[in-house]
């Protein structure tokens, strides 16, 4: 089975509706560790709107799995990932418009900037994936950057309905073997939730899912311990069921 990363930002998007001190997101990531998730995922947005700098280096003092850092290709946010100390680092696209990231990264696009920022990374001793839509183009490039993960945008699964869906999975599906067979490493993530986790996780060869806002949202009613125990519980099941 995949392992569950949850990204904690929704978290840090309550406090800073208000300014306050809490709820703190390095505190919620203990409490999802014990719980069973096998590493935290952040993003840190040049907008700042949920995560801030400081969250960062807190996660990594305090967590004891993994820290997963999403970054943009920005300098700005690229010399501030190569100080974070995370272990891993995960490069999405970012607008200040979009309400979450939208689309995967421009691999083919910006292939010389991303190798650039993948070394560099690499060179800090981090993990890069590159979040990427299951596009054979795409995936071709990531496999020529010099980056040895992928995370496959599972938003348009996620969004679809019905038959629609059906196709968007047999999509990643696809996307996932074309990638291991260009000696990619798999992840996935974005717009997971309960319901719909299952096929995802049943993919063969995929690594690790990020999931946060259905994780963050199902919290508010059950807690922390039994929104990670469902949700690889979902996991599990989608599993047994391949
Ligand atoms: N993976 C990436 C690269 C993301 O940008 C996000 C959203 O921050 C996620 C996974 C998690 O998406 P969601 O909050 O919809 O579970």
């Amino acid at each position: 089975m995949p392992r569950l990363h949850v990204n904690v930002d929704h978290v840090a998007t309550l406090r800073q509706a208000r300014r306050e001190a809490f709820p703190d997101p390095v505190e919620w990531a203990l409490r999802v560790e014990r719980a069973g998730a096998q590493g935290i995922t952040c993003h840190l947005r040049k907008d700042r709107r949920h995560i801030q700098d400081a969250d960062v280096a807190n996660l990594r003092r305090s967590i004891r799995t993994l820290l997963n850092l999403e970054c943009s290709l920005d300098p700005e946010m690229v010399t501030f990932a190569l100080r974070s100390g995370a272990e891993a680092f995960c490069l999405v696209p970012e607008t200040r418009q979009e309400v979450t990231t939208e689309g995967g990264l421009d691999v083919r696009g910006e292939l010389e900037r991303v190798k650039r920022v993948t070394a560099e990374l690499a060179a800090e001793g981090g993990a890069v994936s590159l979040f990427i839509d299951a596009d054979r183009e795409q995936i071709a490039a990531a496999a020529d950057s010099g980056a040895p993960f992928i995370e496959l945008h599972t938003g348009c699964y996620a969004n679809a309905k019905g038959d629609a869906r059906a196709r968007e999975l047999e999509r990643l599906v696809a996307g996932a073997a074309f990638a291991r067979e260009r000696g990619l490493r798999v992840n996935a993530g974005h717009g997971l939730d309960y319901s719909n986790v299952g096929p995802v996780a049943a993919i063969e060869g995929v690594e690790e899912l990020n999931i946060g806002f259905a994780i963050v949202a199902h919290a508010v009613f059950v807690g922390v311990d039994a929104a990670i125990v469902q949700m690889l519980d979902a996991m599990r099941a989608g599993r047994s069921k391949a």
